[in-house]
């Protein structure tokens, strides 16, 4: 199957909704989406031939560093190397914006997340102490953070 990485625009907004819905932890709006479009924002879908949405990613500069707002991969499609593949593509467009840095941060108890993170060279910056307070136990954000490197452009392209 063919699988690629492309802009995301408004014609996906409705499918990518759909998935964030069943993925994340707190899914976003349609018109937080439809928000970093307008931002340009750096908004991403893994799409496979037919059309269909297996993943997603946003981004946002602020100032000289990206933060990774949010990503997702399809259930069914994990573990085969699309999570990292978003990443990266973050990674790589920050590198050719000649951006400093690249941010998230992430559920302390989102350890695959934290895995794919460091995976790509994000080390830990600090701890957010219950953070995210919508579960009945607030929870910890793990802020972590990757510099852009010399070679980023060239190793992902
Ligand atoms: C996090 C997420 C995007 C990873 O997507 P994915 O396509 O499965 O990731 P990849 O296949 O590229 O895996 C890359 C690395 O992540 C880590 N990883 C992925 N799945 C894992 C698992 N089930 N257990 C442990 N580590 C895992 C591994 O380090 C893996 O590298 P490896 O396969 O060489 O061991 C996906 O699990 C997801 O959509 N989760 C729900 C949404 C979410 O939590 N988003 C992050 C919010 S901050």
């Amino acid at each position: 199957m063919r699988i690629n990485v492309e802009d995301m625009e408004t014609k996906h907004i409705d499918k990518v909704i759909a998935l964030d819905k069943k993925i994340a932890h707190n899914p976003w709006s349609k018109l937080m989406f439809l928000e970093e479009l307008t931002l340009n924002s750096f908004c991403r879908v893994l799409t496979d031939e037919y059309g269909d949405i297996l993943g997603y990613g946003v981004s946002r500069l602020l100032v000289d560093e990206w933060h990774m707002l949010t990503v997702g991969v399809k259930s069914d499609f994990r573990r085969q190397g699309y999570g990292k593949r978003l990443v990266e593509d973050v990674i790589r467009k920050a590198a050719l914006n000649y951006s400093q840095a690249i941010l998230l941060e992430v559920r302390s108890s989102n350890t695959i997340a934290i895995n794919l993170y460091k995976k790509l060279g994000f080390e830990t910056l600090h701890i957010r102490e219950q953070y995210y307070k919508s579960s009945s136990v607030p929870e910890d954000a793990v802020v972590m953070k990757r510099l852009v490197k010399e070679g980023d452009r060239e190793l992902f392209s």
